[in-house]
């Protein structure tokens, strides 16, 4: 894939190379999301990807199935040792039917690069699986309705390890209000998986505040991943 100049140079700032201003509020700043953890609940298993990938195209369990141009299930090793979990897809992913795959993915996808990982080894999914309008952070009952599909992918991916991504995506995994800095750098863990909250690319492409924190974050994850 050719990058411009310009989008090339946002991903060398954002991994903390150049430096450019941003007026863009910290991440750490931003208010909480409504409501938080999803996980808390016992499902059962679905026992087939097929199942739960049809499942989810046809879902209508909350209204943003009338606003999804489609809906954006996952994408990568069905068998990772990587999950990452975003927020929700934006307009490429909804366009696209695959998650990260506008600036913010390209940027992941480097992020990734950094770590000596590629997209194809690790699996990467969202917690709401249809585009909020306007980018919207989503709704709590959104959240709780989209769940299962989450819980049902970790079940069958069973992967060694979880990132989170961003804000929204570590304050609904781990039921908490705290921010961003507060919860990266540490161990947590959901359905007995480690996990790890990283600060969202979307956000590092507008700040350059916390870029050095976020090379750290990666450090941490990968130290972290060897240690399992
Ligand atoms: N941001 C996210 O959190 N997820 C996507 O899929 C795209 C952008």
């Amino acid at each position: 894939m050719a990058l411009s100049k310009t989008t090339r140079l946002q991903y060398l700032n954002a991994l903390g190379i150049t430096v450019w201003q941003s007026r863009f509020m910290p991440e750490s700043l931003a208010p909480p999301i409504e409501s938080a953890q999803i996980i808390a609940t016992k499902i059962p298993l679905i026992d087939s990807w097929e199942h739960l990938r049809a499942d989810v195209t046809s879902c209508q369990l909350c209204s943003l199935c009338t606003t999804r141009t489609q809906t954006v299930f996952g994408d990568g090793n069905l068998n990772a040792e990587w999950l990452f979990i975003g927020e929700a897809p934006g307009e490429h992913e909804d366009k696209q039917g695959k998650p990260f795959v506008g600036e913010a993915g390209k940027l992941l996808t480097e992020m990734l690069r950094a770590m000596r990982l590629t997209r194809e080894e690790i699996f990467i999914t969202n917690i709401l699986k249809c585009r909020p309008p306007l980018n919207r952070d989503p709704h709590s009952d959104e959240i709780r309705q989209c769940h299962t599909y989450l819980q049902q992918q970790i079940a069958l991916i069973q992967p060694k390890i979880i990132i989170a991504v961003g804000r929204i995506a570590a304050q609904t995994l781990l039921g908490t209000h705290e921010t961003i800095g507060k919860l990266r750098g540490k161990v947590h863990s959901i359905e007995n998986v480690p996990l790890i909250a990283i600060y969202h690319p979307a956000y590092l492409l507008r700040s350059l505040i916390e870029k050095r924190k976020a090379w750290q974050d990666l450090q941490f994850a990968l130290q972290t991943f060897k240690s399992l």
